[in-house]
């Protein structure tokens, strides 16, 4: 089998963060907004962080390049896009990848963690998870956050049509606009395009393999939990206070929680 080097996945990764960058045109100003709310919060210079669905670990280095004695532990369950974090930011100090399914009962525990996180982050994840998981995943989330520990969770979110429709309508056209001039050229990469050239590329043949055992797929499944009302609810549930927008451009946000204690 082919080897996947530093400066293929390197390369790989620069695509990645360019067709995210299509449909979040402020992708970068997320990141530091984000970044910046951790670093107000943190109270000490080593927070140990968990990126949840980190994706190549895009959000991880970014944090590392602004704090670089944090602790990021960047999970996510797709072995293709672990490969590469992994080829693309190996032997980063301060950086753990992990390999696990954020639906899995257990999941935190299982991280084997030496004290509780300061912080929990993610971009453009969590949505994937269907209602039920994603209560689930905040339940045990919390088990490994100290009290006072924050969740920032970078997203699109959106308000429910039936409670606030003019927000619903002027959230959802903010973001339409910005998608829409941001792939204005047309000629700039899509999510699907990405998927279908890295998996064709010899070099993640193993690890395009090993996604399509698991039954992975970048489509969508039809029940996201894209209602800020569900992530909301879930979080309270799951014991976490001040649930609040501390960032927004249309649907696109950050929402943070404190873990109460
Ligand atoms: C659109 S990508 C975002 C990746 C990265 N956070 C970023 O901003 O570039 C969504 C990520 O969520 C991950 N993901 C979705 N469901 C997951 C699950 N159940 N467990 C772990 N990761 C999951 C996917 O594998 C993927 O890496």
């Amino acid at each position: 089998m082919l080897d996947l080097d530093h400066a293929t996945a390197a390369r790989w990764i620069d695509r990645w963060d360019a067709q995210q960058c299509r449909y979040m045109p402020d992708r970068e100003e997320r990141f530091t907004a984000l970044i910046d709310a951790l670093e107000e919060w943190a109270g000490r210079p080593d927070p140990l962080v968990l990126d949840l669905g980190c994706g190549p670990g895009s959000l991880a280095v970014r944090l590392l390049d602004r704090i670089p004695a944090a602790m990021v532990i960047a999970i996510d369950s797709d072995p293709l896009l672990l490969a590469l974090g992994r080829a693309g930011y190996g032997g980063r100090a301060g950086l753990d990848f992990a390999d696990v399914d954020l639906r899995a009962t257990g999941w935190a525990g299982g991280l084997g963690l030496e004290r509780a996180a300061d912080a929990a982050v993610s971009t453009t994840a969590l949505h994937w998870l269907a209602v039920p998981a994603l209560r689930a995943m905040y339940a045990e989330l919390a088990t490994v956050l100290r009290p006072g520990g924050l969740l920032l969770d970078g997203d699109h979110l959106t308000e429910d049509k039936a409670a606030a429709p003019a927000l619903a309508r002027l959230d959802r056209a903010l973001t339409q606009r910005a998608e829409e001039r941001a792939g204005a050229d047309g000629r700039s990469e899509d999510w699907k395009g990405w998927w279908q050239a890295a998996t064709a590329d010899p070099v993640l043949a193993g690890p395009a393999a090993e996604r399509a055992r698991r039954r992975l797929s970048e489509d969508h499944h039809g029940s996201e939990s894209l209602l800020l009302a569900q992530h909301v609810a879930a979080l309270e549930a799951a014991g976490f206070a001040e649930i609040g927008t501390v960032w927004q451009h249309g649907e696109n946000r950050i929402l943070a929680a404190v873990r109460g204690g």
